[in-house]
């Protein structure tokens, strides 16, 4: 199978082909769609992170012949929507290359995710009467869908997925119970349903007794499907000890059937290894133990991922999960000597996989003198030397504005009394009589968003309401629409509120950016950053909204702080990380002073500050 393809990998888009599913039974809903051919974007590379010391040069013992040869030698992580991202994958050279993806896609489980978010240092450090202060929640991303657009929306992913998998490789689908029966039978369609399905693994975890009036639910299944059904697929056999009653019965001897001549034989268990691990997981605890927890909701315990990538996979494979979240597939591949790809939507989780990732290549560098790929560490517990130790972050269109929707959408259905309705595949929810519907705050409001509210009415000839929409933004033409169509209609009328300048409402979204100041000097052969105050103008309206009558003060400008990232010898383009300081723990701050060799004269020193809501500013100077 081919692609039409540009000849540069950035300038153009492109378009991929995508085969059609091959199995039965097949699955139908409204609008199923099959995805025959593709428009895939041009991605741009945003930052590039290296651990200190590793010249990759001499580092990367890695087999990276079949890499493409535009991209970087290291780890990926792309910000975007994850269909635009498997397409840009496939017209990049990546067509039948994974070895073995795992997707943790959102569970259609109606609930709007959420991240603490909390100001660094001490207990103490910025306070109101001695109380911590918190940021509130953040929504890092939304899982509300009327059925038939999720299941288009998982139909799609696997069709592309499978075109990047290997004819070797394998594919796990983590799901729950809301969705897992219909998974299944998109993998069958997508996968074939014989040879091709391994196993359902439950993955029995613990977590805190629920007051419902059912059982408490306590797994979550992970299906798995080989590309191939000729058993080509890698598969690493381990075992466990037998249980409390097999041994009861069997006095202490293992039963196990030889697969060569398919009879059962008895061996004293001294002999064998043990029971073959079963496909019933009891395994850690919902998010991952104390020390693993990034905070991001929905976080999967590594020894979890651990155990599907050292089974599934050989070491030097590429892994990829394009539903990324905290980076729990991306660290666990990481410390297991692959190559990994991932992806996220939310720019929460691209943050926090990087931060992760970037820890965790520190580690590997600190501990191990880079040992050859695959190859045993001298240690005491020992482990495979690493595949990479950098990594780059790249976005596939622009969805700066985009991760900011679900946010927005949240604050202004509180801000406007607006209920939401979760079962409606169109309006978004009620505010008095009336049906609301809100626009994407990514663009402003356009005849085409009008003329989709038309076409809804259309198809409601019972609805009688008002419709209100919601907007950030006009285009010019879109008044004279709304005011024509209202002439003409004597129900259905149509409201607008624009969120920045309605008369009542307005300028509910007035957006400070983040401030700094920032020293950059040159002292002999040294060059010094001295970050001498950052302001979040957010930050700090956040802390009014949640602390009421108080106002904050944040006394030390780190609290705000999340990591700090400097790029010596700036190009303009990428943001190549020389330095970067991320502590890791929340109650430690960053050091804010740093001393660095000096760089070329006439190089541009590029200090990246985020944010502890992920809010970014990049000050810059020439030396
Ligand atoms: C259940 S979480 C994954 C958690 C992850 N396994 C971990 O251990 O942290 C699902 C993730 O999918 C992301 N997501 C949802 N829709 C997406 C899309 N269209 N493209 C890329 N990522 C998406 C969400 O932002 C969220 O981070």
């Amino acid at each position: 199978m081919n692609d039409t393809t540009a000849t540069s990998k950035t300038a153009k888009a492109k378009e991929v082909t995508v085969a059609k599913a091959k199995g039965r039974p097949m699955l139908t809903w409204v609008g199923k769609k099959p995805l025959a051919r593709i428009k895939a974007f041009p991605a741009q590379e945003i930052e590039r992170f290296q651990a200190a010391g590793a010249e990759s040069a001499t580092l990367q013992t890695a087999d990276w012949s079949d890499w493409p040869k535009d991209l970087p030698q290291g780890g990926l992580l792309y910000h975007g929507d994850n269909k635009d991202v498997l397409a840009h994958l496939l017209a990049n050279g990546f067509r039948g290359k994974v070895k073995l993806i795992y997707i943790d896609p959102p569970f259609d489980s109606g609930a709007d995710y959420v991240r603490k978010v909390q100001l660094r240092g001490a207990k103490g450090t910025v306070k109101i009467d001695g109380e911590e202060y918190t940021l509130g929640e953040q929504v890092q991303y939304s899982d509300i869908w009327a059925n038939d657009n999720y299941l288009q929306f998982m139909y799609e992913r696997l069709l592309m997925l499978r075109e990047l998998l290997a004819d070797s490789g394998s594919i796990f689908l983590h799901c729950d119970s809301s969705k897992g029966h219909l998974l299944r039978c998109l993998l069958d369609e997508v996968f074939g349903q014989d040879k091709n399905f391994r196993n359902e693994i439950i993955w029995s975890y613990r977590r805190w007794p629920s007051n419902s009036q059912n059982f408490q639910q306590m797994h979550d299944s992970i299906f798995w499907y080989s590309k191939s059904n000729d058993n080509s697929h890698a598969f690493h056999k381990t075992y466990e000890d037998a249980s409390e009653s097999y041994m009861k019965r069997f006095g202490g001897k293992t039963q196990i059937l030889d697969e060569e001549t398919g009879t059962r034989k008895i061996t004293s268990e001294d002999e064998t290894k043990g029971m073959p691990t079963r496909d019933v997981w009891e395994l850690s605890i919902i998010a991952g133990f104390k020390g693993e927890r990034t905070g991001y909701p929905t976080q999967k315990p590594i020894e979890l991922l651990e155990r599907i990538i050292s089974c599934c996979s050989n070491p030097g494979d590429l892994i990829l999960d394009c539903f990324i979240g905290s980076g729990t597939t991306a660290e666990a591949a990481q410390k297991l000597g692959r190559r990994w790809v991932g992806c996220d939507i939310n720019k929460g989780a691209i943050q926090t996989t990087a931060k992760r990732l970037q820890a965790c290549m520190q580690e590997q560098r600190r501990q191990a003198k880079r040992p050859a790929q695959g190859e045993l560490v001298e240690a005491e517990e020992p482990v495979l030397g690493p595949c990479q130790l950098d990594f780059s972050t790249h976005r596939v269109n622009d969805y700066d504005l985009q991760i900011q929707h679900n946010e927005a959408v949240a604050l202004a259905c509180e801000h406007l009394g607006i209920t939401r309705t979760r079962t409606d595949a169109f309006f978004d929810g009620t505010q008095g009589g009336r049906l609301v519907k809100i626009v994407p705050f990514n663009h402003p409001l356009t005849p085409m968003d009008l003329e989709s509210v038309q076409t809804e009415l259309k198809n409601r000839p019972q609805e009688e309401r008002d419709v209100l929409v919601v907007c950030l933004g006009w285009q010019h033409d879109a008044r004279a629409w709304v005011e024509q169509y209202n002439a003409r209609r004597p129900i259905n009328k149509l409201h607008v509120t624009e969120l920045r300048s309605d008369r009542k409402v307005g300028g509910f979204i007035r957006h400070e950016p983040l401030s700094a100041q920032v020293k950059i000097e040159h002292k002999n052969d040294k060059l010094v950053i001295t970050i001498e105050d950052v302001l979040s103008p957010t930050i700090v309206q956040r802390l009014n909204l949640e602390q009421g009558v108080f106002r904050a003060q944040i006394t030390d400008w780190r609290a705000v702080v999340d990591c700090i990232l400097i790029d010596t010898q700036h190009d303009g383009k990428v943001f190549n990380v020389t330095l970067s300081d991320v502590p890791a723990r929340k109650q430690d701050l960053v050091a804010g002073r740093y001393e660095l060799s000096a760089p070329p004269a006439g190089s541009t020193v590029a200090v990246k500050i985020i944010d502890m809501l992920g809010e970014e500013l990049v000050v810059m100077n020439q030396s």
